[in-house]
C-alpha cells in the first residue's frame, strides 16, 4: 500500500462515505448519568463548579429521573446528601435513608430507567472518609460489614445494580455474599475496581459535599502513576464475582481503559468525572471551545479506548444530540 496508488483521502470524502467505515459509535444506551439526592423538599440547588448539576430533593430528582427517561438513557447512579452524618455514617445503611427513598420514589414513578447506587460511607460520614477510622486510618475489615449492610439495603430498596466506590480490599466478595443471603443475588454489582486517587474529583466532593477532614484518599485509592496495580486490582474484583468494571477518572487514564479491556472479558465502565465535565463546561462558557463537539469527541475517545459504559454528566447533552 503505497503513495501515489494507495490514498487514504479517497475513504474521507464524504460525509456517507466517513458513516460506512467508522469504527467506533457511541450509543444512547452507553450512557449511565449521576443524580445527586439531598434530604429535605423544594431544593434544587446548581453546583456552582458543575453547571447543569444539581443537588435536589426527592420530587425534583423523579422528574429529571422522567426526563432521562424520555431521553432514552437506560440508568441513572445515585449518589446521596442526607440530613445528618456521623463517624459511622448511618444513614447509608437505613432503611430511611436519603438513598433508600430516593431509589423507592425513582422506581415507582419512572419503573423503567435502571437504579444504580454508589455504594460508598463518605457522603455520610461526618469524616467525609470512604469508611470507619481506627487510630487515623480507614479500618477496612469493620469497613466491609458497613458496606454491605448499605448494599443489602440498597437492594431492599428496589436498586438495580450497586456500585462499590469505596475501594476497601475484599468488598465485592463482601457485597455478593450478603446479597445472595438475602435473596439477592440476580443484582450485578459495578465495582469501581481500578480507581485513581484524583484530584479531577474536586467539584464532585462539592456537590456531595464529601471533601475527607483530614488527610486524604490515598491509603485506600489507587497512585496515578501506576499501571500493573490496576490488572491486580481488576484480577481480585473478577476472582470475587463483580459483574462490571470500571475505571475511574476516564479521560487522563484511557491506556488503562484500554489494558483493562484487552485483560478482562466483563463489561467495561469509564467514569468520566467531575473535574473533566467542569474543565469542559469551564472552557465553553469562556468562548475558548466548542462544547458540543468537545464533548462528542471526548466521549468517543473512552469508547475508542475500550469502554461499553460511560458515566457522564454530559449524558443528557449527548443524548439530545445522538437523537439529533
Ligand atoms: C465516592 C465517590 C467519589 C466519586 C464517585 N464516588 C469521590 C471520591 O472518591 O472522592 C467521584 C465522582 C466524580 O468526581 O465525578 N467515593
Ligand atoms: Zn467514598
Amino acid at each position: 500500500m503505497l503513495f501515489p496508488e494507495y490514498r487514504a483521502r479517497r475513504l474521507r470524502r464524504s460525509d456517507v462515505m466517513r458513516r460506512m467505515v467508522r469504527e467506533t459509535h457511541l450509543r444512547v444506551d452507553d450512557l449511565i448519568y449521576p443524580m445527586f439526592s439531598a434530604f429535605g423538599t423544594n431544593i434544587k440547588q446548581e453546583i456552582p463548579s458543575m453547571p447543569g448539576i444539581y443537588q435536589q430533593s426527592i420530587e425534583h430528582i423523579v422528574a429529571e429521573a422522567k426526563e432521562v427517561y424520555e431521553l432514552g438513557i437506560p440508568a441513572v447512579i445515585l449518589f446521596g446528601i442526607p440530613e445528618e452524618k456521623d463517624p459511622m455514617g448511618k444513614d447509608a445503611y437505613s432503611d430511611s435513608g436519603i438513598i433508600q427513598e430516593t431509589i423507592r420514589a425513582i422506581k415507582k414513578e419512572v419503573p423503567g430507567l435502571m437504579v444504580i447506587t454508589d455504594v460508598c460511607m463518605c457522603e455520610y460520614t461526618d469524616h467525609g472518609h470512604c469508611g470507619v477510622i481506627k487510630d487515623g486510618d480507614v479500618d477496612n475489615d469493620e469497613t466491609l460489614k458497613l458496606l454491605a449492610a448499605e448494599a443489602l439495603s440498597h437492594a431492599q430498596a428496589g436498586a438495580d445494580i450497586v456500585a462499590p466506590s469505596d475501594m476497601m480490599d475484599g468488598r465485592i466478595a463482601a457485597l455478593r455474599t450478603i446479597l445472595d443471603e438475602n435473596d439477592f443475588s440476580h443484582i450485578p454489582i459495578m465495582s469501581y475496581s481500578v480507581k485513581y486517587a484524583s484530584a479531577y474529583y474536586g467539584p464532585f466532593r462539592d456537590a456531595a459535599d464529601s471533601t475527607p477532614q483530614f488527610g486524604d484518599r490515598r491509603s485506600y485509592q489507587m497512585d496515578p502513576a501506576n499501571r500493573v496495580e490496576a490488572f491486580r486490582e481488576a484480577a481480585l474484583d473478577v476472582d470475587e464475582c463483580a459483574d462490571f468494571l470500571m475505571v475511574k477518572p476516564a479521560l487522563a487514564y484511557l491506556d488503562i481503559l484500554r489494558d483493562i479491556k484487552e485483560r478482562f472479558d466483563l463489561p467495561l465502565v469509564a467514569y468520566n468525572v467531575s473535574g473533566e465535565y467542569s474543565m469542559v463546561k469551564a472552557a465553553a462558557e469562556k468562548g475558548w471551545i466548542d462544547y458540543d463537539r468537545v464533548m462528542m469527541e471526548t466521549l468517543i475517545g473512552m469508547k475508542r479506548a475500550g469502554a461499553d459504559l460511560i458515566i457522564t454528566y454530559h449524558a443528557k447533552d449527548a443524548a439530545q444530540l445522538l437523537k439529533g
